[in-house]
């Protein structure tokens, strides 16, 4: 844990360095939990945008995208039941003054006992070789079978306490438990609290209730007020999808681990519309489009996980979250939720609107019910820059950093570099630039020795380098390095464009 955790902090300093993420307003000392894309950085973000829009709008034709307010009606947020029920159960440590979340630390606790059952199946694999057969000692071995049975009777007990708003009976599962604190070591813990998450301003300027609004604190009802006026317009048919993506905004207590929890952050949303009795069946097909998304990037098929929900939001009827395997370890990236008809019912209800589906084939009018992904951008960004992030050894004690992005997503596509900055070179690469600047986001550099300019793109993770020699003004060709192979290649300038097509382009991930 030590070296991951030591693995962020070096994540951290390389996304400063290179202009993908700074402390936001630094030159005050910055804000806490609140961060800026740079350069680079609001290039990587742009393109993971447009991985996610075209793989929801542009390849399924009944999904439509739309971009909603962040303000919305008060009352929104009344019928979402955000203004009462959107709390975190918070447990404050006395000694260390720490506070935490009482779910996460009751959370973390069952990890400790997965990790046990992950270590012993680890030896016995390493025991038995090829003989070894995981599914039965996970179904016999003693040791497994009693740290999966603490499992599930602290998941039973999860269930029954948070699930009913049972504080004091959480605050006796962390006692029972004998959770301490991180920082204190100790278990002299306070009462646990709801604490609301949403942040609330003032429209106009008058103060108090009346004019009191919230930021959102999820993009997806800015989607549900906007059902029927999509349906109508769209001429959509159920089943169909409206995506959204946009800022969200929630007070969080414990916010940290850099860009993986803030407190204003990025949503990308979708919300599926079907037949009631149907949600299931396209619980299970989101469900597995969206770790096929995840899975086309090449960031490590291991580093993804389903996580089923023992506590389900007020709104779901089934919820799994698509965990990734962060510097952190295995948190949670993406949520898949059954909504129910929760949503628009409610929005009916507070409306006085209805907000139904006339179904020709069944002839009926109903209120579908609503799967829902939902993926933070943010968080997305960091798995695809923690993964992608390495220190590699090229032997006699050099080292280079590079990010291997997988290469749709890198925020450059191409550098074009002349090998000196004399005899017409420069000129010749900037030709090149110039066509090639069409289709791919491109950078010039002729500053310093090759292999440094090199070593400054591999770190910024540009899959290819354009080398422009003596050789190209005679015979019109360049060198092409790849960022991951560092090999070279000599090609001709008119196949470059083709070349770095085949190898960048989104087209490949979507298919
Ligand atoms: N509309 C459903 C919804 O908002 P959620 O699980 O609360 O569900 C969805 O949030 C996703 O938004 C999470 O899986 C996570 O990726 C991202 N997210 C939530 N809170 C975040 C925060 N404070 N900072 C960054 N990302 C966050």
């Amino acid at each position: 844990m030590e070296q991951k955790e030591d693995n962020l902090k070096d994540i951290i300093s390389h996304a400063k360095e290179y202009g993908f993420v700074f402390p936001s307003s630094e030159i005050y000392d910055g804000l806490s939990a609140t961060y800026d894309y740079g350069q680079l950085g609001s290039e990587l973000k742009n393109n993971i945008k447009s991985y996610w829009w075209k793989a929801m709008v542009q390849m399924h034709e009944n999904i439509v995208g739309i971009d909603a307010a962040i303000f919305m009606h008060p009352n929104t947020w009344k019928a979402s039941g955000h203004v009462d029920a959107f709390n975190d159960p918070l447990i404050d440590n006395k000694d260390s003054k720490k506070r935490y979340r009482a779910d996460v630390l009751i959370e973390e606790h069952m990890e400790k006992y997965r990790n046990k059952i992950k270590k012993d199946v680890e030896k016995g694999k390493k025991r038995f070789g090829d003989d070894f057969d995981e599914e039965q000692f996970l179904a016999t071995n003693p040791n497994v079978l009693r740290n999966q049975a603490k499992i599930e009777d602290i998941e039973n007990r999860m269930r029954e306490t948070l699930g009913n708003g049972d504080l004091e009976g959480v605050y006796n599962l962390i006692m029972d438990l004998g959770i301490v604190c991180p920082i204190s070591g100790s278990k002299n813990w306070t009462e646990v609290r709801q604490f609301n998450l949403m942040f609330s301003t003032e429209l106009g300027s008058v103060a108090g209730d009346a004019s009191k609004i919230y930021l959102r604190p999820e993009t997806a009802q800015g989607i549900f007020v906007n059902f029927l006026n999509v349906q109508k317009t769209g001429r959509m048919k159920v089943p169909f999808g409206i995506a959204q993506i946009g800022k969200a905004f929630r007070n969080e207590i414990i916010a940290r681990q850099f860009i993986f929890r803030m407190r204003e952050f990025e949503q990308m949303e979708m919300q599926f519309f079907v037949r009631p009795g149907e949600e299931m069946k396209w619980y299970e097909y989101w469900k597995e489009q969206r770790i096929h998304w995840h899975k086309k990037l090449g960031l490590g098929e291991d580093n993804y996980r389903f996580h089923d929900h023992i506590q389900l939001a007020h709104y779901a009827n089934a919820a799994a979250d698509i965990e990734f395997n962060f510097p952190m370890g295995f948190k949670e990236l993406e949520g898949i939720h059954s909504r129910t008809d929760f949503d628009l019912k409610q929005h009916e209800e507070h409306s006085g609107k209805k907000l139904q589906y006339f179904d020709p084939e069944l002839n009926e009018n109903y209120v579908p019910f609503v799967i829902e992904t939902s993926i933070g951008l943010d968080r997305m960004f960091l798995a695809v820059l923690s993964s992608s992030y390495k220190m590699e050894d090229l032997g006699e004690g050099k080292q280079r950093a590079v990010l291997s992005l997988p290469p749709a997503l890198a925020p450059y596509k191409v550098a074009v570099m002349p090998l000196t900055k004399k005899d017409g070179l420069p000129e010749k690469a900037r030709e090149i630039m110039d066509t090639l600047k069409f289709d791919f986001n491109c950078i010039y550099d002729e500053k310093g020795a090759a292999g440094r300019r090199y070593r400054i793109q591999d770190a910024m993770g540009t899959p290819y380098c354009i080398m422009v020699d003596h050789q190209s003004l005679e015979d019109n060709t360049v060198t092409i390095r790849d960022r991951d192979t560092m090999e070279q290649e000599r090609v001709a300038i008119d196949q470059l464009a083709q070349i770095i097509g085949e190898k960048v382009s989104m087209t490949t991930l979507l298919k």
